[in-house]
């Protein structure tokens, strides 16, 4: 069964959620991030310059915005079409900006498990549950299997 309906319905309310305190989500995304693979720090321009994770960092919360927003924006196509289609200048410019910082494939799956604990203390445990987990988890697998896929291209 494809991307229902009420998938896509989950995802949203949780992204209105997060859209409420953008600085607090992105600071515990990264906590997250770097809790899961500390090594990550130094991939991350604005983390390798300071010994603590930097409090309102533009480019910190540029970076947790687009994956949490571009994550909500698969579920809506998954939903709509049955596939996640990135727009080809994105997704060339995503391919070469990881190539260029070092990420690697297993990164995806620290950052989609950064992504999804974020979610779980956003929207509470009354909220949280495998549902919500399955659909952010399908919406963000198939954006970062394109970004992947995209990165091959850049060596
Ligand atoms: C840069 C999006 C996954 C590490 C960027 C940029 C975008 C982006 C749009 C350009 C700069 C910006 O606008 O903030 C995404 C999306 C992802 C994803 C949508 C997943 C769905 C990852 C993963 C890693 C990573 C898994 C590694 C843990 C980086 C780094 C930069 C970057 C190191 C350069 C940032 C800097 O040093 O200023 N990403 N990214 N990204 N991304 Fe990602």
């Amino acid at each position: 069964m494809g991307f229902t309906e009420k998938q896509e319905g989950l995802v949203k309310e949780s992204w209105e959620v997060l859209k409420q305190d953008i600085p607090h989500f992105s600071l515990r995304f990264f906590s997250l991030i770097l809790e899961i693979a500390p090594g990550a720090k130094n991939m991350f321009s604005f983390l390798r310059e300071s010994e603590e994770i930097p409090q309102n960092n533009p480019k910190l919360k540029a970076h947790a915005v687009k994956v949490f927003k571009m994550t909500c924006e698969s579920a809506i196509q998954l939903r709509e079409k049955g596939e996640v289609v990135v727009a080809d200048t994105t997704l060339k410019y995503l391919g070469t900006v990881h190539v260029k910082s070092g990420v690697k494939d297993p990164h995806f799956e620290v950052v989609k498990e950064a992504l999804l604990r974020t979610i779980e203390e956003a929207i509470g445990e009354e909220k949280w549950n495998e549902e919500v987990k399955n659909a952010w988890g399908e919406a963000y697998d198939q954006l970062a299997e394109a970004i992947k896929a995209e990165m091959k291209n850049h060596h």
